[in-house]
């Protein structure tokens, strides 16, 4: 999609996608980010890429982790730290702008400018609509980028599949194969949950909620 696309979706405040309530099933499979055995570093520093405004960054501060964040609109930004209540220190770069508080950074601007050593070390990445966000070509793109800065850290993956064919995404629909075309060469893929998402996508579409979890090889 165009960076305006998402632009205009802040801008108007149509963000369907966002959850007030926070992510169940982050809740449910957390402990595969968060568990010593799993992880792969003991200070927990979780990557959430393409993560608008979401709820499940305040759990997962609350649980004693850091949190590293990339997402394009600055109008999320704002609106995350006032939600969390707390006033972020901005920090401008070449690149784009920071927002930081405690535990908590936000890179804004495009993930493909994040690099490895901007990123820090992190011990896994939790994705909830971030990759069913993104057409097929650039999904690909994303998958290698994400591999890369993050040298391969375990990543949580929450996602959609329902007949492409009954609607146009985003978020488009990302099946097990598509996980395993774009993840198999570099991690062990484990499908944890496969649920039928009450209500429909937009209440318009069957869809089902699809978890994995991914470990480097
Ligand atoms: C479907 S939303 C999901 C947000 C969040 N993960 C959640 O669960 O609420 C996708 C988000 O990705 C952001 N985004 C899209 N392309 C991006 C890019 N190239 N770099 C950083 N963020 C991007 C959009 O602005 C939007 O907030």
């Amino acid at each position: 999609m165009e960076h305006s696309f998402w632009h205009s979706k802040w801008q108007k405040n149509e963000i369907g996608f966002h959850e007030t309530e926070g992510n169940a099933l982050l809740v449910k499979y957390a402990s595969f980010l968060l568990d010593d055995e799993s992880a792969n570093s003991a200070l927990k520093r979780i990557f959430v890429p393409l993560c608008g405004k979401t709820r499940d960054i305040g759990w997962l501060l609350s649980q004693g982790c850091e949190v590293v964040g990339a997402e394009l609109s600055e109008v999320a930004i704002i609106q995350l730290f006032e939600e969390l209540g707390a006033e972020p220190n901005v920090t401008t770069t070449a690149k784009g702008k920071a927002y930081t508080k405690d535990g908590l950074t936000v890179f804004v601007g495009d993930i493909f400018k994040l690099t490895s050593s901007d990123l820090g070390n992190v011990s896994g990445v939790y994705d909830r609509a971030a990759l069913v966000a993104l057409p097929s070509p650039l999904r690909e793109q994303y998958a290698a980028h994400l591999i890369a800065i993050t040298q391969c850290a375990p990543q949580l993956i929450i996602s959609f599949e329902y007949d492409q064919n009954e609607m146009a995404g985003p978020p488009f629909s990302v099946n097990e194969k598509t996980v395993d075309l774009l993840y198999s060469g570099d991690y062990h893929i484990k499908r944890l949950e496969r649920s039928m998402l009450k209500g429909g996508l937009k209440g318009k579409v069957d869809a089902d909620n699809l978890v994995f979890a991914l470990t480097a090889k």
